[in-house]
């Protein structure tokens, strides 16, 4: 097999594409497609400034890379859970953000869930009640409303996250299998910022995570391998599994998937008027951030219950 571009030895052969590239080229494709879908989509521009969302592993590590090596300027944000029973996932993980963070002289803003919140994932997920057995929902609440608070405090323009296509086209299996019109409305590469709320982007989100992998071990980025403990068994693994399936005999049929849904909707297959009847939203009475609850939003009535005021320290 030989690249397409130069015509010596080939490293990466995608099916889905009917392209194959040694490794030189490989690493110049990368960032140039994820410049068209920075365009295309209309995510930022060079003067804005980003909060790159960096959990230590491939994805979001790659995106990093990618953008700082397209010239935007990009800070990081490593959120810590606090998940080491089983294995050491959250000190491995930040261990490797800090690492990319020092080799590309980057700055990494740290939040640490239990110094700043009283309690771990793990704990906060028992004594809420919350997400039968397994802390993942709390985990996304959680990380969701600390992003939320570090970009507008810190006054980034726009918050990006490493989800790749795999992640976007279980998302998007899982919606469709209940036909959630609320979701599906709002599963978009860019959810344009609102009251309160950051813009949120996903560059990566036509990435294969093959793709991505294959990105990460050719620029020698060091990553965690593990995936979280609490994900095994997961609907949205098993969403995966299955869309790999499909994918092995029909090469580019999770692309497919994703990006007809993409066009889809643009075409208005979904009435977003009459969909994306969002509650109004209003600012919550402790934190301030937009809830379209009464009173409280639902960050702080999980923190009143397990009864920390939610009151974090400044962030370095
Ligand atoms: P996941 O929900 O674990 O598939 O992660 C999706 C994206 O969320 C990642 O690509 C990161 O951009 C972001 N993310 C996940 N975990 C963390 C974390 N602990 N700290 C900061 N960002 C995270
Ligand atoms: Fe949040 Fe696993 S529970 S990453
Ligand atoms: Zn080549
Ligand atoms: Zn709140």
């Amino acid at each position: 097999m030989k690249c397409r571009t130069c015509g010596q030895k080939a490293v990466v052969n995608m099916r889905q594409h009917k392209l194959a590239l040694c490794k030189e080229h490989y690493l110049e494709w990368i960032p140039e497609q994820t410049e068209r879908f920075i365009g295309k989509y209309h995510m930022f521009s060079k003067d804005e400034k980003i909060l790159v969302a960096v959990s230590g592993g491939k994805d979001s590590l790659s995106l990093w890379d990618i953008l700082n090596r397209l010239g935007y300027q990009a800070d990081g944000l490593y959120i810590g859970l606090g998940i080491d029973e089983s294995i050491d996932y959250s000190k491995e993980s930040h261990r490797f953000t800090i690492k990319f963070a020092d080799e590309h002289q980057l700055k990494l803003h740290s939040v640490d869930v239990e110094k700043e919140y009283g309690h771990s994932i793990p704990v906060l997920a028992e004594l809420s009640h919350r997400g039968k057995g397994r802390p993942c929902a709390v985990c996304g609440l959680t990380k969701r409303h600390v992003m939320n608070r570090i970009a507008r405090d810190l006054g980034y323009d726009v918050l990006a996250t490493g989800h790749n296509l795999d992640d976007e086209a279980a998302t998007l299996f899982g919606n469709t299998l209940i036909w959630s019109g609320e979701s599906l409305v709002r599963q978009s590469p860019v959810l344009p910022e609102s009251d309160g709320l950051a813009r949120k982007v996903k560059p990566l989100c036509r990435f294969y995570e093959k793709e991505m992998t294959a990105y990460a071990l050719l620029r020698g980025i060091e990553y965690i391998y593990e995936e979280c403990p609490f994900s095994i068994g997961s609907t949205s693994i098993y969403y995966k599994q299955l869309l790999n399936q499909l994918e092995n005999e029909r090469p580019g049929a999770k692309l497919i998937f994703y990006l007809k849904f993409l066009e889809a909707r643009k075409q208005g297959l979904f009435n977003i008027s009459e969909m994306d009847k969002s509650p109004l939203l209003t600012k919550c009475s402790s934190c301030g951030q937009p809830t379209s609850a009464e009173g409280e939003c639902s960050f702080c009535r999980m923190m009143a219950k397990v009864k920390i005021p939610n009151q974090p320290n400044d962030d370095q």
